[in-house]
């Protein structure tokens, strides 16, 4: 019925965080799994965030981490989850599991979704009555868009689906059920030989990528969509707005015509996953030279630069995870085991630590 392009293809994983953190301990990878008849499976009742930690001098840093929680917490507010958790404590969660995890850079995946209660079950649309879980997980992730996107781009389509409309689905917050409409987006792209799909919002202006915020380049000026069309506030979208800015490049948000990405100079995607991506062509319509053009390569040079911790960010952007295990009262300052191939399973889990920031971290 369906043809099989495209089935192939996902993005490197080499390795795999043995444990998942869940609700305040870690778990086994094994055992962290949930009853079939839970409501998030049903009616996608989930938000969840993705967050890089990067490779330093200085061991892995996490990039953002507290703008990606404090998202994190208002996706759950949007969908009135009532729960427990804080902002401290879900960073901290983190630092502790990539700590834990040995990995020296990876992808980390919160979430929190209404769960089932097996004793009182609940089965209807009502969210209320199901209980919450959160969980969180890690693994090392490849290049989104592939090896050679950052250096060549990509080729990309506009999609025949919108993206959500603002009073249907909330597109800022992040929840699993506007993640359906992202698939939808990706699989026509993908099936039509593209690496991704640029979803135009209700009125017809570009709103985002399935899974990535999108900027164009006309001359000097970089232009990106407002909130009003729809998009995540992206952390990384903010990241190069900051950036732009350090740089002294003119960065607007403008609501943006379908045809405008055609005729742009360079256009681009910001994402946690696809980092900065540059767009090589628009329905197979060369964007400018079709490459890297120069301004794009100048704002992802800065961008990896801070993310390497080479350059100095705008912010208090990265979190090391070895200051976080140092400032710990009784560490004698050991390496953690390295749990990280997908066939050791078995580790047993140590409790959450404490975190510094980049600006208040030992050199
Ligand atoms: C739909 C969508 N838009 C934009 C982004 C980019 O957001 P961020 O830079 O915070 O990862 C993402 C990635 O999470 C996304 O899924």
């Amino acid at each position: 019925m369906f043809s099989n392009e495209g089935k192939a293809k996902d993005v490197k994983t080499p390795r795999i965080c043995d444990v998942v953190w869940h609700d305040g301990e870690f778990i086994k990878w094994n055992d962290a799994r949930v009853h079939v008849m839970s409501h998030v499976l049903h009616y996608g009742s989930s938000v969840f965030e993705g967050i890089r930690c990067y490779a330093t001098e200085r061991g892995p840093a996490v990039f953002r981490l507290k703008e990606h929680m404090q998202r994190f917490l208002n996706s759950a507010k949007i969908y009135r989850m009532d729960h427990d958790l804080n902002l401290d404590q879900l960073c901290d969660a983190s630092v502790a599991l990539v700590e834990r995890s040995g990995l020296d850079q990876c992808y980390i995946r919160p979430i929190l979704f209404r769960s089932l209660d097996e004793e009182r079950p609940a089965f209807g649309v009502n969210p209320f009555p199901n209980p919450l879980a959160c969980y969180i997980g890690a693994w090392d992730w490849g290049k989104y868009l592939g090896d050679e996107a950052i250096e060549k781009g990509v080729d990309v389509c506009v999609s025949t689906w919108n993206r959500l409309t603002p009073n249907s689905m909330p597109a800022m917050a992040k929840s699993g059920a506007n993640y359906m409409n992202s698939q939808l987006i990706k699989m026509e792209a993908l099936l039509n030989g593209f690496a991704e799909g640029i979803a135009l919002d209700d009125r017809g202006y570009v709103s985002e990528g399935s899974g990535e915020n999108i900027f164009v380049v006309n001359g000097d000026i970089v232009l990106t969509p407002p909130l009003s069309s729809s998009i995540l506030a992206g952390i990384t979208r903010d990241s190069v707005i900051q950036i732009c800015h350090e740089l002294g490049i003119t960065v607007k948000e403008r609501s943006i015509q379908r045809a405008a990405l055609y005729v742009a100079d360079e256009a681009f995607f910001s994402g946690t996953a696809a980092e900065i991506t540059p767009i090589r062509a628009v329905d197979r319509i060369t964007v400018g030279a079709g490459g890297r053009g120069p301004i794009t390569e100048k704002i992802q040079k800065a961008f990896f630069e801070i993310t390497k911790g080479e350059r100095k960010a705008p912010g208090e952007w990265l979190t090391y995870v070895k200051a976080a295990k140092a400032s710990q009262p009784g560490n004698n300052g050991s390496q953690p085991e390295a749990a990280t191939d997908v066939s050791v399973r078995n580790q047993t889990a140590e409790p959450a630590m404490k975190f510094q920031t980049a600006a208040n971290a030992p050199d």
